[in-house]
Formats: C-alpha cells, sequence, structure tokens
C-alpha cells in the first residue's frame, strides 16, 4: 500500500473517472482495457480486497442514479471516443501525444503507442504527484510518459516545450473532462494555442457539456452523492460557447466527427442513463464529443 496525498477539488474528480473506468475493464464486454485505473484507485482508498470501497458518489453496487450515470458516461460513454481519435491521430503520423488534463489516464499503456512517440500528460502538481507516487511504488512502465506540471488557464506552452514537446510537428490532442472547468475565454485560447503550438495536420479530440447541469435533475441517493455533486458542479464554469464544430472551427481545426455521450453509448450496445436520454428528459445533460484536424 502506497502512503501518498490525495489531489482536492478538481483534481480529485480524476479520481472518479479512474474509478469509473476500473469498473469498465472488470466487466466481461469491456469496451477497453485500463490496467492503471484499478492500482490508481485502490491506492486512493488503501483498498486490498477485491471490492473497492465507496469514493464520494463512487460505488460498485449497482444501487445509485448518479454514479451508473457517471461510469457509463466515463467508460463507454467516453473513454473509447478518445482512444479511437489517438489512434486515428497516430495512424495518420502523429508523432507525439498530448493528454490535456491527464488526471489518472493510462491511454499511454492502454495504447499501442509506436516506438518513439511521447506522451505528454499535462495537469496540475498534485495529480502529478499522486500519480507518480502510486506508479512508482508499483514499478508501472512509464517509459514514454512525459508529466508535465501546468495551470491550463494559464500559458502551459513553456512547461510543454521544457518537458521535450516538439512545436510544429504532427500532434494528437485529448481534451476529455476539462472545458466543463474553464471560463469560454479560456476554452478558446486553450485550443488556438494547441493549433499554434503542433501547426497543421494534428488532431484534436474534445468533450463538453451543452450547459451546466441542474443538481436537482438527478436524484441523489445519499449525503455521499449531495456532497459529491456540490463539490463537482461547484468547480464548473461554462466552458465553450457555441456548438462543438464552431468551437473546434474558431481555433482552426475542420470537425469531422460530432457525436454525444448516448449515441457512443449505443453504438457499444449499452443502455443510455435516463438522465442523458433525450427519450426520457425533455432536457437533459447533453454531453458532446468532437474531433477534427488542423
Ligand atoms: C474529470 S478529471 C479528467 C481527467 C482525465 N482527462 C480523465 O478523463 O480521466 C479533470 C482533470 O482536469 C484537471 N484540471 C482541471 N482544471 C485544470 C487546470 N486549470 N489546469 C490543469 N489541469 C486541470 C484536474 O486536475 C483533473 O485531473
Amino acid at each position: 500500500m502506497t502512503e501518498t496525498t490525495l489531489p482536492d477539488g478538481v483534481g480529485w474528480t480524476s479520481l472518479l473517472t479512474a474509478y469509473a473506468r476500473a469498473q469498465e475493464q472488470d466487466r466481461p464486454d469491456a469496451t477497453f482495457p485500463d490496467p492503471w485505473a484499478s492500482l490508481l484507485v485502490r491506492a486512493a482508498l488503501a483498498a486490498p480486497d477485491d471490492r473497492l470501497p465507496r469514493l464520494g458518489p463512487a460505488r460498485d453496487d449497482g444501487g445509485s442514479v448518479l454514479w451508473d450515470m457517471f461510469v457509463a458516461y466515463f467508460g463507454a460513454g467516453r473513454t473509447p471516443f478518445f482512444d479511437d481519435q489517438v489512434r486515428a491521430g497516430l495512424d495518420a503520423g502523429a508523432e507525439q501525444v498530448v493528454v490535456l488534463a491527464s488526471g489518472m489516464d493510462g491511454r499511454v499503456v492502454r495504447l499501442d503507442v509506436p516506438d518513439g512517440v511521447r506522451v505528454f500528460e499535462v495537469d496540475t502538481q498534485p495529480v502529478h504527484a499522486f500519480k507518480d507516487s502510486v506508479l512508482a511504488a508499483a514499478d508501472a512502465d512509464v517509459d514514454r510518459r512525459v508529466p508535465v506540471v501546468a495551470d491550463l488557464r494559464e500559458d502551459w506552452r513553456a512547461a510543454l516545450v521544457e518537458a521535450g514537446f516538439r512545436p510544429g510537428r504532427p500532434t494528437v490532442w485529448t481534451v476529455e473532462g476539462l472545458l466543463m472547468y474553464l471560463p469560454p475565454d479560456a476554452a478558446d485560447r486553450l485550443l488556438r494555442d494547441a493549433v499554434e503550438i503542433s501547426g497543421p495536420g494534428s488532431r484534436f479530440a474534445v468533450e463538453y457539456f451543452r450547459r451546466i447541469p441542474e443538481p436537482d435533475s438527478i436524484p441523489l441517493a445519499d449525503e455521499g452523492e449531495r456532497h459529491a455533486i456540490r463539490t463537482i458542479l461547484g468547480l464548473f464554469e461554462a466552458g465553450p460557447e457555441g456548438d462543438p464544430a464552431s468551437f473546434l472551427g474558431r481555433a482552426g481545426i475542420r470537425a469531422e466527427t460530432v457525436t454525444e455521450v448516448p449515441d457512443e453509448l449505443r453504438r457499444h450496445g449499452r443502455p443510455v442513463p435516463e438522465v442523458i436520454d433525450v427519450d426520457h428528459t425533455p432536457d437533459p445533460i447533453r454531453i458532446w464529443l468532437a474531433a477534427g484536424v488542423s
């Protein structure tokens, strides 16, 4: 068991997505493997057993509308889309990958990243400190992983270049689980800066909400869930303005694919939680996934 300090605030949300991925990879019909997710979650919870204790709203007993929605959304609803986009970028010749707001992301080991391609993971210091320490204690293969500490609301490009990123070279960028924590101008700036530093022919995959959900639009099971949803929604900013294609277009990216989490769940033969299903809820939370090339 590793002695570590858990990230808090927005950094803590990265443990929730890792928890969802840990549950997804335990399914017989898992849509992806994630060798790091349960390692990181177990370390966070100091959990030696098969069954994971709760983490905020996270649980593995199927007894929570909120968590069932999160696990579908973060698991089959979102992760394979980004995996596919990284593969497409690498197939098209990308020489480097940048995972913005990487959290506990395990793509660097999950995907078959070619020799010589490095995966830059940009996130805050407490998130990297926790992840570095757990991966080191487990002697995990981190050869291609390059952690970069930066605040993505500021100018983060110098830190990326200092870490070995090569400006002007074709790159795959993922922006998963981040834009809801940024105001509109910071979201636009982030994408423009990424386009500018990597040059034409780079691939970008992004996720964002149409609107911030109302806390009472989701039935909550208990005080733990109420606390979690208050924490999560309290961190939300407005995110990007406009539809996904215009958000990408403002940064000079030609949109190739625009989809939504329910469509991705259906594509994988998974049920769609009612709170994000247009057929069940008149004004559901809509979560877009979009990708394109600069
Ligand atoms: C919901 S988690 C998503 C993590 C990862 N992309 C995933 O899908 O598992 C949100 C992540 O965004 C990071 N984050 C939020 N605001 C940030 C900022 N201004 N600068 C750097 N990282 C930020 C948090 O530290 C956290 O790791």
